[in-house]
């Protein structure tokens, strides 16, 4: 099958040029001569890739990119850049573009950069659907997500309160082979501490008083599936050794019962504390820790993010317009930039909650300032995310990369040939970072 691109440029000679070019490499082309044409194309003929000049009258590339992140946030959009407007350029990669082209354009760049869009859109699967953003800290992420989901190992998710630890978790149960089966979460903080054993493993009937049938437990109900343990931080010490004996054996006795019973469970368990620290306090065994931290997956605060923050938008606005019954709102472009100015200490949660209010209280076609709350709008400048350069996101990266790498190793019993190809890079891009970083076995 031909894959469709869409190329929006008004200087015809270009244009026309860069249609053959992607004809004769085996792409199926149609071309637009300013935004809003090309905005009826992208409708109509549902392309796989699209390509956008910015400066075009009387739609321009910035509108363009708003309407496929709003109705097509899966399509890869790649803007032109005429020379010297490279910061246009970076605003368009911070609203969600995936990659940038300069002109002149050269020919092997081009397709580079389509043919890495097509893998990228390839890349996302079903079980990723969820997890919106784009952002290179994201993209780690997801990609950890599917390599964590290949593997029975137990994963300990951390990260602040709302960055997503459960949409990562339900995504790792997707992407693995025990998506058939369930997902069960427990959350550990919300049991009352007598009961807790018996949620998690079960009890005879007469065990105990008010256990009037036998209970199954979510070890059990979990099954050949996941187990989420949430909140794992606030699971009681004197429990934790029989959650690690449960894992270990991969056994559990349920209360009142005297044989083991045996189960087949994946472990994920997520927490907003500091484990390493609760360690230290004799308050969290380490033993269980290492036991349930075989890999572990960071989620960013959204602070930490702000490239997703626009997307993150778009794609709340979509969904409780759908859920209200309303047309798709707009939003203002001020209104965006407030949003992206916020530190959000309550991360996606936050936003998803301060879009839905938008959304309830917008009477009009568009969101504006008017419909954001006061806080967010009058922040003082310490809790601004003052914007921020590039080597922040770099080191947060650098984390991931780094997790990404040791867990790609250890799953390949560090044969650096196998763990290079399940990571997608080649022998020596590996070796390259192995010593950047430090890494050995
Ligand atoms: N990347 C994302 N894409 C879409 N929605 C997200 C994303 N991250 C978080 N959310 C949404 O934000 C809300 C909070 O996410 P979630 O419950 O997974 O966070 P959490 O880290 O488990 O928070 P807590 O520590 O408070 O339990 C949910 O409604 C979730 O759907
Ligand atoms: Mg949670």
């Amino acid at each position: 099958m031909k894959h469709k691109i869409l190329l929006i440029e008004d200087e015809k000679k270009l244009l026309r040029i860069l249609k053959l070019v992607l004809e004769e490499n085996g792409y199926k082309v149609k071309t637009a001569e300013d935004g809003g044409q090309g905005i009826d194309i992208w409708t109509q003929w549902k392309p796989c890739v699209v390509m956008t000049d910015l400066q075009m009258q009387p739609v321009g590339g910035m509108e363009v990119l708003k309407f496929g992140r709003l109705n097509f946030p899966e399509v890869p959009l790649i803007i032109l850049t005429a020379f010297g407007s490279i910061k246009t350029a970076v605003t368009a990669m911070k609203n969600g573009a995936f990659d940038f082209l300069s002109k002149p354009v050269d020919h092997k760049q081009l397709l580079e950069i389509i043919e890495h869009a097509l893998v990228v859109k390839k890349k996302d699967p079903k079980s990723l659907e969820d997890l919106i953003g784009s952002s290179n800290v994201m993209e780690l992420i997801k990609k950890n997500i599917l390599l964590f989901a290949s593997t029975n190992s137990s994963v300990l998710i951390n990260g602040e309160s709302g960055t997503g630890k459960e949409i990562a978790a339900r995504a790792i149960h997707q992407a693995g082979e025990r998506q058939k089966g369930p997902f069960v979460k427990v959350n550990c903080a919300a049991i009352p501490r007598e009961l807790i054993e018996s949620e998690l493993f079960g009890h005879k009937k007469g065990a105990f008083t008010g256990a009037l049938q036998d209970r199954k437990g979510a070890f059990r109900q979990a099954d050949h599936g996941v187990l989420f343990l949430d909140e794992i931080g606030d699971l009681p010490i004197e429990l934790q050794a029989k959650l690690l004996h449960a894992v270990e054996e991969k056994t559990i006795t349920p209360v009142g019962a005297s044989s083991p019973i045996p189960v087949s469970v994946k472990i994920l368990s997520a927490t907003n504390l500091n484990l390493e620290s609760m360690i230290a306090a004799s308050k969290f065994r380490a033993d269980l820790y290492y036991r349930l931290n075989t890999v572990s997956l960071h989620m960013p605060a959204l602070r930490d993010k702000p490239a997703d923050i626009c997307e993150l938008s778009f794609f709340f606005i979509k969904k409780f317009c759908q859920e209200f019954d309303k047309p798709v709102l707009k939003i203002t472009d001020n209104a965006m930039r407030v949003l992206e100015k916020y530190s959000w200490p309550g991360n996606v949660r936050q936003l998803k909650n301060v879009i839905e209010r938008a959304v309830i209280t917008c009477s009009q076609d568009t969101i504006t300032c008017d419909h954001l709350p006061e806080n967010i709008k009058h922040i003082k400048p310490e809790q601004q995310l003052i914007s921020r350069n590039m080597d922040e996101n770099i080191f947060d990266m650098a984390a991931q990369e780094q997790n990404l790498m040791m867990c790609a190793l250890e799953q390949c019993g560090w044969n650096q040939s196998s763990a290079a190809k399940v990571l997608g890079i080649t022998r020596s891009a590996l070796r390259y970072r192995l010593q950047k970083y430090g890494i050995a076995k």
